[in-house]
Order: C-alpha cells, then sequence, then structure tokens
C-alpha cells in the first residue's frame, strides 16, 4: 500500500490542468467518491492494524496534496478564463478606422465628360500656354490695339515690353490654341490638314471674386476648320452636345452677338435646367442661360494664321466649365470650385 500511495503522490505532483475540462477530469480521478484516494483510504480498513497509523498519516498528506493543488488549478483556470473574456483578440464592435476614398473634383468630371462627347464625334483634343503673349491671346484674334473688346477681358500682366503685341499676360480664354493648331498646320510638312479640336484650359481675368465671378475658371474651346464647313456644320456640332451633356429635351437658341475673332458670331443659350423654362433666379426669369459663344472664324483670323480664306473656312466655340457645371449640379457658388472644402467635394462622390 505505501507503494500505491508514493505512486499516486507521484502522479499527482505531475499533474497538469490548463483549462475546466481538466480540471473536471482531475477531481474526478482522485478526489470524488470513487476518485483514487478515497479508494485508498477505503483499503486502510484491511491493512494490518500496527501499520494503520503510519498509512494513515500518509494518506492524508496524499489528500492534502490532492486538495491543494485542485485548489490552485481552479484558481488559474478561473483566472486565465476572466482575461480571456475581459480582453478578446479582437474586439468586433470596435468602430473601423475610415478608408476615405477621393472623389473626382466636380470640374474634372464636367471636363471629362464634355470630352467624351467631343470625341466621338471625332474632335481630338489639343493644349496651349496659360503664359502667353498679347499675339496670341489677343493680336491674332482680331482684337485691335485699342479695340473695346479688350475691356470685357481685362487680365493680368507678367511683363510689359517696348513691342505691345509681346507683352506677356495671363491668358483670359482658351481661344489662343486656335491660333498655335492653326499655324501648326501651316507650317506642317504635308501642308493643310483639317483641324477639329477641342481645348480645354484654365484662363484668368482680373475680375472681383463674388458668387458669379472668380480671377480663375476653366474653359473649353472648340474648333473646325476644313474645306466647306459651314454655319449649319455649327448649329448641328452644338445641339448635338447640349441634347447629350444635358436631356434630350433641352432647348437650345442662337442668339446674334459679337466676338472679334469670328464673323457671324453667336451666343448660345439653352433652356435654363433649374426652373425648365418657366423662370427663376437662375435665369433671371428669362427661362434661358447663356452656355457658351461661337462663330464662323473671321477671314482676318485665317490670314494671320497664315490659312487662304477663300478655300478654308470653319467654326469655333468657347464655353465656361464652370458655368457648365453650376447648370448640370445646380451650384449657387463659383466659389465654391475652388477652396477645397470636403463637405462640397463629397456630394459628387460615385458620380
Ligand atoms: N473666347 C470667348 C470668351 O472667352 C468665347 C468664345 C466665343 C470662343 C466665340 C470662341 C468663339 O471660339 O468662337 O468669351
Amino acid at each position: 500500500m505505501t507503494e500505491s500511495i508514493a505512486q499516486l503522490y507521484a502522479e499527482i505532483e505531475a499533474a497538469t490542468v490548463t483549462n475546466k475540462e481538466q480540471l473536471e477530469q482531475y477531481r474526478l480521478r482522485y478526489l470524488s467518491k470513487k476518485g483514487a484516494v478515497t479508494e485508498l483510504f477505503e483499503s486502510l480498513k484491511t491493512a494490518a492494524a500496527e501499520d494503520r497509523r503510519a498509512l494513515g498519516q500518509q494518506l492524508n498528506s496524499l489528500k492534502n496534496l490532492a486538495q491543494d493543488r485542485f485548489q490552485a488549478f481552479q484558481e488559474a483556470v478561473e483566472a486565465s478564463e476572466q482575461t480571456a473574456s475581459s480582453q478578446p483578440p479582437v474586439d468586433l464592435t470596435l468602430p473601423v478606422v475610415p478608408n476615405l476614398m477621393g472623389t473626382q473634383h466636380p470640374l474634372s468630371i464636367v471636363r471629362q465628360r464634355i470630352i467624351q462627347i467631343f470625341e466621338r464625334i471625332g474632335f481630338n483634343v489639343a493644349d496651349g500656354p496659360e503664359i502667353e503673349t498679347d499675339w496670341y491671346n489677343f493680336g491674332a484674334l482680331n482684337f485691335a490695339d485699342n479695340h473695346p473688346a479688350r475691356e470685357m477681358q481685362d487680365t493680368f500682366f507678367v511683363e510689359k515690353t517696348d513691342t505691345p503685341s509681346q507683352d506677356v499676360l495671363l491668358r483670359t480664354h482658351t481661344s489662343n490654341v486656335q491660333i498655335r493648331l492653326m499655324e501648326q498646320v501651316r507650317n506642317s510638312p504635308g501642308g493643310f490638314r483639317p483641324i477639329r479640336s477641342i481645348m480645354p484650359g484654365r484662363v484668368y481675368r482680373n475680375e472681383a471674386i463674388s458668387a458669379r465671378a472668380h480671377c480663375q475658371f476653366h474653359q473649353v474651346e472648340g474648333i473646325y476648320i476644313d474645306r466647306n464647313v459651314g454655319f449649319k456644320d455649327l448649329k448641328d456640332t452644338l445641339y448635338h452636345f447640349v441634347k447629350e451633356l444635358f436631356t434630350k429635351d433641352t432647348k437650345i437658341r442662337f442668339r446674334p452677338s459679337y466676338f472679334p475673332f469670328t464673323e457671324p458670331s453667336a451666343e448660345i443659350d439653352i433652356s435654363c435646367q433649374i426652373c425648365g423654362g418657366s423662370g427663376c433666379n437662375v435665369c433671371k426669369y428669362t427661362g434661358w442661360v447663356e452656355i457658351a459663344g461661337s462663330g464662323m472664324v473671321d477671314p482676318n483670323v485665317l490670314i494671320n494664321c497664315g490659312i487662304d480664306p477663300d478655300e478654308f473656312t470653319g467654326f469655333a466655340f468657347g464655353m465656361g466649365i464652370e458655368r457648365i457645371t453650376m447648370l448640370k449640379y445646380q451650384v449657387r457658388d463659383l466659389r465654391l470650385y475652388f477652396e477645397n472644402d470636403v463637405r462640397f467635394l463629397r456630394q459628387f462622390e460615385g458620380l
């Protein structure tokens, strides 16, 4: 019996318990009514009378060991369960750090849409300088030196020179790119080739900043030069453009106007997108809003670019992207475009 006690003693000392199930197994094996320790106490009855005292002492210390270890195991298991439940490795209720996606600027959205519409009908995209000489911005476009039309487009001069046409300025419109394109064609080795381009870009004017005007904005210019290009082509092109960009039932009207670089010239109005033509403060109760200037390229401009006006004709147009975006998305204040307030920009998410 001493041997069994010693064996059990060693076994209990070596036992390990790491969870509730093992704790229960331990209890059943050593401490329950049918456990090994109890069994040994039972067999004490059959031991020789003179050995009982010593064996009894051995059994008691075995029982104490079994109970002490049980208690220690129990505390350890409870403690580990508590830390496990109070600190889960992943807290699924924790709000995620938002992964904010950038949005396209509304002006970029509209610029790209305009480009898409014109590319589909055979226009390509051209580019030109924003810092320009007086000649390309005004002179070549048939603005006479002291013509009042210059007054409408006051700008920022970067450099004054002895030759006024060489004065350097920030361009007031994208029409300068027309001149540069026509010059390229004049100088191209294969002689004249048709021009059918649109020219988006940034322009500048010396204007007080308000809800309706800014010192910087964006335009898209268009030009088509070839043999036999007529006013009908201009109308067809712009009708198509307006119906694609706005809606099929948007009404369009051509209103006679004046630009130094076109003859005849027309301003293009569309039925107000806000009130549908019935009159509101955006259309100043006329039902119409102006979106572009246009006309047949003035023969003087063609001559300035070395193109023979007896052989070639063309039309041109120019429009403000801010203006069109205002109408399309009902933006009431031009300044919003340049303030980079994300509360404004986010409204164009997903467009
Ligand atoms: N450049 C003109 C402006 O900024 C707009 C314009 C009108 C452009 C008629 C054109 C055109 O090409 O033919 O007010």
